[in-house]
Parts: structure tokens; sequence; C-alpha cells
């Protein structure tokens, strides 16, 4: 913060409140005094609402009253619609689960809060793959932002980057992983030549799959984020419909077996570019490849017409890195 700025004061709620919500209250807390000596914002959680309920306090929420949130019953019976029209604050973090269906619950909160004339910062996927152009055009209607660095590789920066960092370059092409779960089964399968079913048992036993792992194993979830890429890098009007999508439920240790032996991996890429492709599918990357990280880590290759390739390695998923993102960019918004 530069001498004689003034501090000003950013009112946030948080709209779903299970790991990635709950992820960005601690780092909000944790990050206060920091950001308020470097940035000059005083971040003040004044509200928080999930489906049990909400609480409320406009001068700024506790530690304590955000740690009992649910705990002790003391829940007002207020709807989360309610809470994003009717409590003064700038700017409504939305952490509700990814629909792609139908985008909701989504996509009415941040509708909700772009009509109340807030900044929304989302980790949700669905609105922006089903709608993002309706909803960009709100938010610009309205003056006021939107961003989504949470939705697409976690805490991995991406989204930013190429809008900043690479602004002036033209970006023609970006390819990577982008789904954790997917590529620590291959990981495991190729490295212990395990069968699918034996390392996805094991990933849903330690938390790494969900129990219901099909949005991630068939590609779908890797889909929705190369939308969310091609409409915001590229200008495309795609959604998740459009991505040619075939998963890893199909790959056996022979075939990984095979690839390692010519020197190559099997990976589950997404792939687009400036001429409209649109894929997700296993794919063979050389063993030398930036694009072969192991484990849950997600990476994406950036292909600039002025820096040329750019590479960006990140944990793409996680309570504390996803609200990373999250409050990189409230801060960006006011910067
Ligand atoms: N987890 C990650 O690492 C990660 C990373 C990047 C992006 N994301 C995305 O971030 C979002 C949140 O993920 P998460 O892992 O935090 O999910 P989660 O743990 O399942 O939490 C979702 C929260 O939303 C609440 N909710 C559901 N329907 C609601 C409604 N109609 N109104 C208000 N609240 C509602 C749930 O309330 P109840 O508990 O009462 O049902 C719960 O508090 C998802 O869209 C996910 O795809 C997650």
């Amino acid at each position: 913060m530069r001498a004689g700025e003034k501090i000003k004061t950013v009112r946030i709620s948080i709209v779903g409140f299970g790991h990635v919500g709950s992820g960005v209250a601690e780092v909000v807390m944790r990050k206060h005094d920091e950001i308020l000596r470097k940035h000059g914002l005083d971040l003040r959680i004044v509200g928080i609402a999930d489906l049990k309920g909400a609480i409320i306090d406009e001068g700024g929420l506790s530690r304590d009253e955000i740690a009992r949130f649910g705990a002790d019953g003391a829940l007002l019976d207020m709807s989360s619609l309610e809470l994003i029209r009717e409590i003064e604050h700038e700017v409504m973090v939305e952490a509700t689960p990814t629909n792609v269906t139908n985008g909701e619950p989504g996509l009415t909160h941040i509708i909700t809060a772009l009509n109340s004339n807030r900044h929304v910062v989302t980790s949700n996927k669905g609105p922006l793959a089903l709608e993002y152009r309706k909803l960009m055009e709100l938010a610009e209607r309205k003056g006021r932002e939107l961003r989504f660095e949470a939705t697409v590789g976690g805490a991995m920066p991406l989204i930013s980057l190429i809008r900043e960092n690479l602004a002036g370059n033209g970006i023609t092409a970006i390819r990577g992983i982008l789904n954790g779960t997917c590529n620590y089964i291959l990981t495991r399968m190729t490295n212990e030549n395990l069968p699918y079913e034996h390392v996805l048992r094991e990933a849903q036993e330690i938390g790494i799959a969900e129990s219901d792992p099909s949005k991630d194993v068939e590609g779908i979830d890797t889909a929705v984020k190369l939308v969310i890429l091609a409409n915001s890098v590229f200008g495309m009007d795609a959604t998740y419909r459009d991505v040619r999508v075939q998963g890893i439920t199909e790959i056996t240790p022979d075939a990984l077996k095979l690839a390692r032996d010519a020197g190559y991996a099997i990976k589950l890429i997404g792939d687009v570019d400036i001429d409209g492709r649109l894929e997700v599918a296993p794919r063979l990357v050389p063993v030398s490849d930036p694009l072969n990280v192991g484990g849950t880590l997600n990476v994406a290759t950036i292909r600039a017409d002025l820096a040329g390739d750019i590479t960006v390695i990140g944990k793409g998923a996680g309570p504390i890195e996803a609200a990373s993102a999250i409050l990189s960019d409230i801060i960006a918004i006011y910067s």
C-alpha cells in the first residue's frame, strides 16, 4: 500500500459453505492483516449462507461466529437469495456445487448478485459452462466484475496469467491436464501396473475420487473447464455439449506399459485452440514433455504468439488452493 492511500473496506458474502466456502473464510481471516498492509483492503465476511440457513453481521463476522456456522442451531432462516439481495456488501463468493444440466443454484445466485450490484467471484463451473456470454454481458451492463480463476486448475493461475501477464499476446492454443483425479489414477496405474478399478477404489477410500466418480473419469469435468477457457480466452460461445469427450475408463495397464516402453505416458488431455478445436481424450505425451506431471497435479501449456509456450503446474483442487484463487480474484477487483 502506498503512502497516502486510503483503506477500502470490502464486505464479502459466501454462498455455499462446504470445502471451498469454508476455505475462503479461513484464508480471509488468516490473511486479513497482510492484505490490509499490502493492498489497503479491509476484507470482512458479512454473511454466509448454505442450504441450512445463514449468519450475518454487517460489521464483519468473527472467526468464532464463522467456526460455529451450523453447529449451534443459531442460523437465521434466511435464504441465499435474500442474503445476496438484502445484506449490504460488495463481493459475493459463489461456491455451491457444480451443475452442468441447468447451472443451478449457482446461475441464479450469480445473476441475482450482479443485479444487486455486487461483484462476483465464483469457483462454480456450471453457470460459466452454460451461460458464459449472458453472464459476462450482465456484469458489463452492471459495471461489476465476474471473476472465476478457481474454476479452472484450482490454485494454478491460468486465466489471470493469460489476461494480465500475457496481455498483448495472441493465444493460439491451451493444452493440459485439468483433472487431478484422473491424473492420480493414471499415474498409479502406470507406476504400479495396477488395473483401473483397483486404483479408483483406493482413490475413493482416501478422498481423491468422489463416491460417484463419473464426472471426473468420463472427462466431463475437464470438458467443462475447457469450455470456460474457450469462452474466456478464445471468445467462443461454447457450452460443454460442444466438446468431444472421451474419459479414462477403458485404459488398461497393458496400454500404459506399451506407451511407457515407447517413451510416452498416457494422460487425459484437454485441448482448445483458436480454430475451435475442443477435445478431451487420453493422449500419448512424451515422458520428457512438461505436460507429463504425476499425482493429482494439474498442468497447462499456453501457446502464445509472442511469448511462445508457457507451462504452469499446480494443485488443481483443495479448499485452501481454490480459496487462493478466489482471494487473488477479490484483490484483483480492487487493483
Ligand atoms: N473442492 C475443490 O477443491 C474445488 C476446487 C475448485 C472448484 N470447486 C468448485 O467449487 C464449488 C464448491 O465445491 P466444494 O468442494 O466446496 O463443494 P461442497 O463441499 O459440496 O459444498 C457445497 C456447499 O454448497 C451448499 N449448497 C448446496 N446447494 C445450495 C443452495 N441451493 N444454496 C446455498 N448453498 C447451497 C452446500 O450446503 P449443504 O452442506 O447444506 O448441502 C455446501 O455448503 C463446486 O462448484 C466445485 O466444483 C471445488
